[in-house]
Parts: structure tokens; sequence; C-alpha cells
């Protein structure tokens, strides 16, 4: 029923939109090689360019993007977040390459997705090729806007399971051919998220060489820096997305020694504020993730005018939720018992943050879960907990007053890489 069939295209072109692609920087690609090497860049470039082109005049730039997270980026939160944000581009979960390949005959379940949640971009993650050229292969007619591979994930169910997620930043050789099979397998432009490194493995050098040699050996010119490093010592997913320092000066480092690819900021981003001064001081992109699912309202709904210079929906929280009611009892169900109201629900619990009624209406919401069977009876029981005058307020204004985290960042540089005029070659 959800099965993708093809897609209405944005055609509407901002001025921030033809500024980009007339930015020579951002589609220049001289890489130092060997010369049968460069034939086949340059054959690999062109494509490249093709493909990145063919995404870039359907879609405004990925200026701003909602993070992959597990059990949170699924179907129903990006129905949510694009009912919020027109322009934003919206991340899958990841999606192990042997959860695809296995339920190849059950793919809809685990692939299709709803033709407005364009542009999105598909995670996926693993370590075995053979795999993940399969697993890419059965997504191509899904027609994902850019494939990205994870290299950031510190999960000891993922990371500690073979080579997998985060770990994968010690061995560049590998990510290189895995995003050269990726690649390979897709129309789609591809891209890594990683970390800026791992444990001991934390130098700007370390992470200058993983960039330079992936973005040597394969076609990857879009890079996802999820700036604090990864610690493997057994500490939690969540802590470590908390404990180890962010380091924005190593990503403005990146932005500055590798001019011909593209980086997008992730990591401790929580406000339109905050986005526009990362893109201000040069970043391609800017990523949020917890921000935009546990904030919900406030980070999405300023990022088509505040951040594309588009027009915003102007829908209120009341419309959202009339139209997100209609999809909701839609799926209800639909896969046998699956997905529950409590599912569905899931997403909108970030929609009145720091709101009056917002803790009420969560308490309703978690009685109501244990008996309601439709999204109506669930609005119904639940949302009298939140005034009119917040579910009807319309898109207000950028909350200001959050301290520029780039501020100083230019003086914080680590110092140029080095290395990258060494030829990199492999046995
Ligand atoms: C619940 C949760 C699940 C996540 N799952 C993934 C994932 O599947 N793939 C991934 O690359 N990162 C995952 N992340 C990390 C986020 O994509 C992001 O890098 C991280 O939260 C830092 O961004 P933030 O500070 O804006 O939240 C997850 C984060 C959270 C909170």
């Amino acid at each position: 029923m959800m099965k993708f069939a093809g897609y209405t295209l944005i055609t509407s072109f901002t001025p921030t939109h033809s500024i980009i692609l007339k930015n020579p920087r951002r589609f220049r690609f001289g890489l130092n090689l060997a010369n049968s090497r460069n034939i086949s860049a340059a054959a690999e470039k062109h494509r490249l360019n093709a493909k990145t082109l063919m995404v870039a005049e359907r879609y405004l730039p990925p200026l701003f993007s909602v993070a992959p997270m597990m059990e949170w980026t699924d179907h129903h939160y990006r129905t949510l977040a694009r009912l919020i944000s027109k322009h934003a581009w919206l991340y899958t979960e990841m999606l192990a390459a042997e959860t695809i390949v296995y339920q190849e005959h059950n793919l809809d379940r685990f692939l299709a997705f709803s033709p407005e949640q364009h542009p999105i971009v598909l995670q996926i993650g693993g370590s075995n090729l053979e795999n993940l050229a399969k697993a890419t292969e059965l997504a191509n007619p899904y027609s994902y806007d850019e494939i990205n591979f994870n290299c950031g994930c510190p999960s000891p169910r993922v990371a500690g399971h073979g080579c997998f997620g985060v770990r994968l930043m010690l061995d560049p050789k590998f990510v290189g051919e895995a995003m050269s099979v990726i690649a390979a397998k897709t129309n789609s432009p591809v891209s890594v998220k990683c970390r800026i490194g791992v444990d001991d493995h934390d130098s700007y050098n370390e992470l200058c060489d993983f960039i330079y040699k992936v973005s040597s050996l394969s076609p990857t010119r879009h890079f996802i820096i999820h700036s604090r490093k990864a610690l493997l010592n057994g500490i939690s997913p969540a802590d470590n997305r908390r404990v180890p320092p962010l380091k924005y000066e190593y990503f403005f480092g990146l932005l500055r020694d590798f001019p011909d690819l593209k980086f997008t900021i992730n990591g401790g981003i929580n406000s339109i504020d905050e986005v526009n001064a990362a893109l201000l001081e040069g970043a391609h992109g800017v990523m949020v993730g917890r921000a935009a699912f546990n904030n919900s309202w406030q980070t999405l709904a300023n990022v088509d005018s505040a951040v594309y210079g588009a027009p915003s929906s102007g829908l209120t929280r009341r419309q959202v939720l009339k139209q997100y009611e209609v999809y909701g009892e839609a799926v209800l169900g639909m896969y046998g018992k699956k997905p529950t109201v409590r599912d569905v629900a899931k997403p909108l619990l970030g929609l009145f943050h720091s709101e009056p009624g917002n803790g009420l209406w969560k308490r309703k919401a978690d009685a109501a879960f244990l008996h309601c069977t439709t999204m109506k009876s669930f609005f119904e029981e639940t949302l009298d907990a939140i005034p009119d005058s917040v579910l009807d307020a319309p898109i207000g204004e950028v909350p200001s007053g959050s301290e520029n985290p780039f501020a100083n960042i230019r003086d914080l540089l680590p110092p140029p890489y080095k290395e990258k005029e060494q030829e990199v070659s492999y046995a």
C-alpha cells in the first residue's frame, strides 16, 4: 500500500540553491592520483557529478537534515517531520544490510516510504561487501535520494559484532571498498556518516587520513561528521553521544583541508540559530538528531523559512495533528498487531516540548496507550491537556538567545593536513 511509485518533483528553486549550484568549489574534484586511477576517477567523477546534479535539481540541498536514529526516525516520525518541514532532508534509521538481504521478500516493510518523504536518505550498516552490494541493489527501486553508510555507531550490538559501525573508521581501505561497491549498485549519490575518531585514534591527522583514503578509493564526496569521537570501552550508546567532548574545530579543519568534498556537521546542534551559525561558518549542511525528535516543533517548524528562505507550511500544530491522524488511522495494524497507537503516537511526544500542558499530555498519553485502538480516540482522550493557544499558535519567530558555538572556531583550527599529497596505494 505504501510502496513508492514515482514522485512529484519539487521544481521551485530559491536563490540559495542557485548559489550552491554555481559555486564550483562544491563540485570540483581534483585528487592527486596515478594516471590509470585518474582516468577511472574522471569517469567516476562524471557519473557522480551527474548523480549529484540530478538530486540537486529535484530538491533544495541538504542544508538541514534530520539524523538517522534507530527506533526514532521510522516512517511515522518522518511523516510527522515532513508535515512540519517541506525541505529538511530526512534520514531513515540504520538498516543492516543483512536485514535487507534476508527480508528480500518483505522489503516494503523495511524500505517503502510515502512519496512526500523525499528528499530522503537510506542509511545502511554492515561489514560484508556482498551483502552491502545486494542490499543496495534491493533498495534501488525505492529511489532513495542518497545512500549513507554508517561508520559512527558505537553500540556494542553493532560495533562488537565483527567490524561494523564506528570500528570501520579503523579500516579506511575497507570503507573505501564498501563505498565503491555501494556506489556501483545505486543510481543515487553516496555518503559516509562517521565520528571524528575512535578511542586513542583521535588525532586530526588520523581523521584526515580516513577522509582522504575513503574519498580517494571510492566515489564518496559527502561526509557527515558527528563531531565527537566514540569510546569502545563499554559505555552505553547514549553516553557515547554525551561523554566524549564535541570538537567542532576538527569539522572546520576538514572544510579547509578538503575543499573538493562536502561536509555536514552533526552533534550537539540544538537550535535554528546554531544551524544558521554553522552554515555561515561554511558548513555545507547541518544534521540535527535529538533536538529534532525531542523538541520537534521548535526545531523543524522554522527550517523552511529560516534556513531555506522558503515559505513555511503555515500549519498550526492542531492542523498537523489532524493530518497525522488520517495517516495514523491508515497504518494502524498494517502488519498484524503492529503498528499500535503507541508506535504511531511516539513521534508526537516532542511536539509540545516546554509548552504549558506538556507534562499532563504525556501522562494522559501513557494512560491512553493502554486501551486506545484508534488515533481519533487517542487524541480525544489526551489533547485537552494542551491549551488552544498552543494548538492554534502559528509558527513563531525563531527563538533566539543561544550562544554561537562556532564564534571562535577559526582560532581553534588544527594545523593543516599534510599527508594528502602522498598517493594512497594498497596491495
Ligand atoms: C535514539 C538514537 C538512535 C540513533 N541511531 C543512529 C543510527 O541508526 N545511525 C546513526 O548513524 N546514528 C544514530 N544515532 C546518532 C545520531 O544520528 C546523531 O549522530 C547523534 O545523536 C548526535 O547528533 P545530535 O547531538 O544532534 O543528537 C542515534 C541517536 C539516537 C539518540
